[in-house]
């Protein structure tokens, strides 16, 4: 690599890691800073208080729903809440189940663990999980052959909180075990985005005008991580242009330049419906066909595409596969008929 190259790839790597650090800035603190998912916060809480009461450590939880409601965010509020210390790690990144016994054997009265992913976590993984969930208990075996040997250790109490964007691929014993409850995320309200949005603005000490959020909340897919992601490419094209203040004008075209429509879909999610379209009549067609027409893999349309576009009824899952709404034929300025498709300008 050239030293030039050198330091463009340096370069992107500092952006992107200053872009992280200040996803950090912009979560919640406090419990109280967190908007939205109202009912989860309520039930929380009770569980929270009574646990703490107890001096117990609460029962293990299972939050589920699409990518960016806030999961991770809950559950390091709960043990900001709790003055417990957290570990966070996720499905794949256990690979072995000494991975396992090793987190797991590490941690002390009252900490928390989080998985992220938990359904990407292999199945004789899981079964070791079982027992520690159950009755904090670690049996593994050790060595091979005839010489192996199984032993039990006794684990401290602690509370396994799990997320998941894909609940259907848990197996029913996991789910079961989560005793403290099960709690599914619902996408925001504009208004509670647009909350979210006017608090990271001021975090990141720039004005916002009303109208700016707005667009930018109207845009974001009812996801606070998508909003913030927005927010903060309105503030460098707000700060390229001159301005001291996000407005609707510069807002509006960092929003066009990034080819996010009024609906708030990307070009991948316009190709999905437009391929769906063209080239399968609007449907039924199944995942692993609309996959390959896409060149996208099945599990990104089915956890990061798709749950919008069924949110936004744009499109359908049928038992025959997947179909195209005639809301998706209208956004996308395509007339339905019988089956086939005039271009409706
Ligand atoms: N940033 C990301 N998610 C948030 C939420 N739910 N409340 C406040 N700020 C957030």
């Amino acid at each position: 690599m050239s030293s030039q190259q050198n330091n463009n790839s340096n370069n992107v790597k500092q952006a992107a890691s200053s872009d992280k650090a200040l996803d950090q800035t912009l979560r919640p603190q406090k419990w109280d800073d967190y908007i939205g998912q109202e009912l989860i916060k309520k039930n929380l809480n009770i569980l929270i208080r009574a646990a703490s009461e107890r001096k117990e450590s609460i029962e293990h939880l299972l939050f589920y729903g699409p990518a960016g409601l806030g999961k991770t965010t809950l559950a390091l509020l709960i043990a900001k809440e709790l003055g417990a210390q957290i570990r966070i790690t996720s499905g794949p990144s256990i690979e072995r189940v000494g991975d396992l016994a090793s987190i797991l054997t590490n941690l002390s009265p009252g900490d928390i663990l989080f998985i992220d992913e938990i359904h990407r976590l292999n199945k004789t993984i899981e079964e070791v999980l079982y027992p520690a969930m159950e009755s904090r208990s670690l049996d593994i075996i050790i060595g091979k052959g005839p010489s192996a040997r199984s032993i039990q250790l006794e684990l401290p109490p602690f509370t396994l909180i799990a997320a998941t964007t894909r609940i259907a691929l848990l197996s029913s014993p996991l789910r079961s075990r989560f005793s403290g409850g099960t709690f599914r995320l619902e996408f925001y309200t504009d208004n509670e985005i647009k909350k979210i949005i006017t608090r990271s603005a001021s975090i990141l000490g720039m004005t916002i005008i009303e109208d700016a959020a707005e667009e930018i909340s109207k845009r974001s897919r009812c996801t606070p991580r998508i909003a913030n992601h927005f927010l903060k490419r309105c503030r460098d094209y707000a700060q390229v242009a001159g301005q001291n203040e996000i407005d609707i004008n510069s807002t509006k075209q960092a929003l066009d330049l990034m080819e996010i429509d009024a609906a708030g879909l990307n070009s991948h999610d316009r190709r999905i419906l437009n391929v769906l379209i063209e080239k399968f009549k609007g449907g039924p067609v199944g995942l692993g066909t609309l996959a390959a027409a896409t060149s996208e893999d099945e599990a990104t349309i089915e956890e990061v595409y798709e749950p919008f576009l069924l949110q936004l009824g744009f499109i359908e899952r049928t038992p025959r596969g997947r179909m195209a709404t005639e809301n998706a034929y209208r956004h996308l300025g395509q007339k339905q008929i019988q089956g086939n498709l005039l271009s409706a300008s």
